[in-house]
């Protein structure tokens, strides 16, 4: 069930297409998330980073609705789902990919963008088409016209027809995210979308994300778990980034680079804490838990750099 919140209760979140405030969660003894708080606003695209073990995929669980956080809530475009199961988040504009893109290896790049299309628009068809892959209805001029604008924003035109079986990686996340899109979310939950891609395939899906959040006529936002950090800064209006469950730090690229406490769970580089560079005084990306989160991160045995 949605319930609509209202406007004292979340008063941050009407502008927002999800947020998430307060989420905290716990593996037994450890808490993976200490009251993290993001926002994901329309038409943009956002980063969370963050060392091995950060919390980032517990994050993700949670606003996907596949975990239940032991406090804190969160909203899609200004609905409290804290409480919906995934399938009901989907409906409310929700989509993610995963790290292995999982697709049928039986169907063309075609139709697994018409199966997701019909995911949104006709779901009754979606499912018979799931029993029978072999037979899935023809599509309508509409579906047709819509899935056609989506191969080529994706630029996969010319292999339409191709079976997913015998594309590389670069291709078949292309065609996970397009599968994605073709749901007509308002909000794109990206896993890892970069791993094991080469340099040419990095970029090439990077101005996929950005071609599909400039011609969303949804307001489409893309948020994006990602360990490459240099893409993640060049493609993200706003960054967020965890630590031992904490959030460290959120701002522009300009301010993430800046950021000690970022440098110093990233590099163990606690001589940017002592330097004063970007400080809480001086850097407008700090919070209030990142001096003492980098200084208790520079006396910890340094994370796996990403
Ligand atoms: N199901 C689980 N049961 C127990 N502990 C878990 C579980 N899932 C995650 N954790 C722990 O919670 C912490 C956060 O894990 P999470 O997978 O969210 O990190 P991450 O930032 O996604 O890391 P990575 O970059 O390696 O994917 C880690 O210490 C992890 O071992
Ligand atoms: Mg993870």
């Amino acid at each position: 069930m949605t319930t609509v919140t209202d406007d004292r209760s979340a008063p941050a979140t009407a502008m927002t297409s999800l947020s998430a405030t307060g989420v905290t969660v716990r593996f037994g003894g450890l808490v993976a998330l200490a009251d993290v708080s993001i926002d994901v606003p329309p038409g943009t695209i956002i980063g969370l980073v963050g060392p091995n073990g950060a919390g980032k995929s517990t994050l993700f669980g949670v606003l996907s609705g596949l975990l239940r956080p032991a406090s804190g809530r969160v909203f899609i475009g200004g609905n409290d789902v804290t409480n919906v199961n995934p399938q009901s988040r989907a409906r409310l504009g929700l989509a993610r990919t995963f790290q292995q893109p999982e697709l049928f290896m039986g169907l063309s790049v075609r139709d697994h963008l018409v199966l997701g299309h019909r995911v949104h628009y006709e779901r009754r068809r979606f499912w018979s088409d799931l029993v029978n892959f072999r037979a899935i209805f023809p599509p309508s001029t509409f579906e047709t016209e819509k899935v056609d604008g989506l191969l080529d924003l994706l630029g996969l035109t010319r292999i339409a027809n191709t079976p997913v079986a015998v594309l590389p990686l670069g291709l078949s996340r292309l065609v996970e995210v397009g599968r994605a899109l073709a749901t007509c979310p308002t909000v794109l939950l990206l896993d890892e979308p970069l791993s094991g891609l080469d340099y040419r395939a990095t970029e090439n899906l990077t101005a996929v994300f950005e071609r599909a959040v400039a011609n969303s006529d949804d307001g489409l936002s893309l948020l994006m778990v990602e360990h490459d950090v240099a893409s993640v800064l060049s493609l993200s209006s706003n960054i967020f980034v965890l630590d031992f469950g904490q959030l460290i730090a959120q701002g522009t690229p300009q301010e993430i680079r800046a950021n000690a406490a970022v440098r110093a769970a990233y590099l163990g580089d606690d001589a940017a804490v002592s330097e004063g560079h970007g400080t809480p005084a001086a850097s407008t990306a700090t919070t209030a838990t990142a001096t003492a989160t980098a200084t208790a991160t520079a006396t910890a045995p340094p994370p796996t750099p990403s």
